[in-house]
């Protein structure tokens, strides 16, 4: 077993693709796009491609779409071997290589076409739905050339979704747009893959929208996956000098996490059944037995101690001295709580079991990436 196959806990992998390398050749030259690369995407999973242009994103791309065959290797989906492209599978390119002659709700028929066990009045049940999905339900009609480059990525979007494909290929869909439209198409494709739960491979160039986007990244450099992993495990740990440069200039406050930042609960002082949460022993936070957070002093008075909501990431700052928050809080959100709480935030685990502490010096540190 690899240890990508015992990190996803059972979950099968819904694409593999083993020691794949593919070269262009010419009468004259030949180059290697892919050198040997090797890559899971769990069912599920939104994986995000990166790497400069030219590292052979789109080439490994179009071989998991079965659009181009490796030299060498293995690409299978849902443990099949890839022999060409397949309605399980559905891509969705930069262009959106809309049909001109044919009007928002005939593009999205035409990838329908691929369901052949539909009636017409199915097919366009189905094509409403998914436009209704990407917000265009009030464009069915209008012509390809009439719409704005955000609109015909929806459309291209609507497309892929149809047939209802397992995985999405996406080879920079939202590069050419404008920095807002794209962030808010951002967005939208993590609220649509929450409700619709694919398989996405997704290939940017972006390393900001790869890791807002990505529950892992693969970093690419010459035809070869350099690093894969989290956004934070490669922030915190990148595999070679090569990826330190790439994420140099990352910005840490959406990536970093209370559990990386925090000082853990082992290296908080003790008093009795209390912690101390600041080195002068003004703070103290009783633990039941547990280590469950009961109660707060502070400078001898009782203090009120509130968890964050789930949800909203919010909590009653009238009524709170010390705010308890989960492992997985990000920087940002860690900074606003210590700013509105005016105390350093108590981090508890998934069974609300005290877990670290996140105050000034951390903060600083994650800001600093010095961990
Ligand atoms: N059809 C092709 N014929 C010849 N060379 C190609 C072809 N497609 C890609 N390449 C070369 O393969 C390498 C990887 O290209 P590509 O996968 O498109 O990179 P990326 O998508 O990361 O920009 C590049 O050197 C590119 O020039
Ligand atoms: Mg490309």
């Amino acid at each position: 077993m690899t240890i990508e196959q015992e990190l996803s806990n059972g979950v099968p992998a819904k694409l593999i693709v083993e020691h794949v390398s593919k070269w262009f050749r010419t009468r004259r030259t030949s180059v290697q796009a892919l050198d040997n690369v090797s890559l899971q995407v769990r069912e599920g999973e939104f994986v995000c491609l990166v790497g400069p242009s030219g590292c052979g994103k789109s080439t490994l791309l179009s071989i998991i779409a079965g659009l181009e065959m490796p030299e060498s290797g293995d690409v299978l989906a849902d443990g099949k071997p890839v022999t060409g492209p397949g309605r399980d599978r559905m891509v969705m390119f930069q262009e959106s290589a809309l049909f001109p002659w044919l009007d928002v709700l005939g593009n999205v028929l035409f990838g329908l076409k691929l369901k052949p066990n539909l009636t017409t009045q199915e097919r366009r049940e189905v094509a409403e739905f998914y436009l209704k999905l990407v917000g265009l339900e009030k464009s069915l009609h209008a012509n390809i050339h009439e719409l704005s480059g955000g609109m015909k990525q929806r459309v291209a979007l609507a497309r892929a979704l149809a047939p209802n494909p397992r995985v999405l290929l996406m080879d920079e869909p939202f590069s050419a747009l404008d920095p807002l439209i794209r962030s808010k198409l951002q967005d939208e494709l993590l609220i649509l893959q929450k409700k619709l739960q694919k398989t996405i491979l997704f290939v940017s160039h972006d390393l900001d929208e790869a890791m807002k986007l990505g529950n892992r990244i693969a970093i690419m450099e010459g035809g070869r996956i350099v690093q894969i992993g989290t956004a934070e495990d490669i922030i915190l740990h990148p595999a070679n000098a090569y990826v330190a440069e790439f994420v140099a200039h990352m910005n840490p406050l959406q990536v970093l996490r209370g559990a990386s930042l925090m000082r853990p609960a082992n290296d908080l002082t003790r008093d009795g059944d209390s912690i101390l949460l600041d080195a002068a022993g003004r703070l103290r936070l009783h633990l039941d037995a547990e280590n469950r957070p009961l109660s707060a002093q502070i400078d001898g008075k009782a203090g009120r101690l509130a968890t964050i909501d789930r949800e909203t990431g919010r909590f009653d700052a009238a009524t709170t001295d010390i705010v308890i928050a989960p492992l997985d809080v990000r920087l940002k959100a860690a900074i606003e709580l210590r700013r509105a709480s005016g105390h350093p935030i108590v981090l508890v685990d998934q069974l609300g079991r005290l877990a670290g502490l996140c105050g000034d010096e951390e903060i600083y540190r994650g800001l600093l990436r010095d961990l």
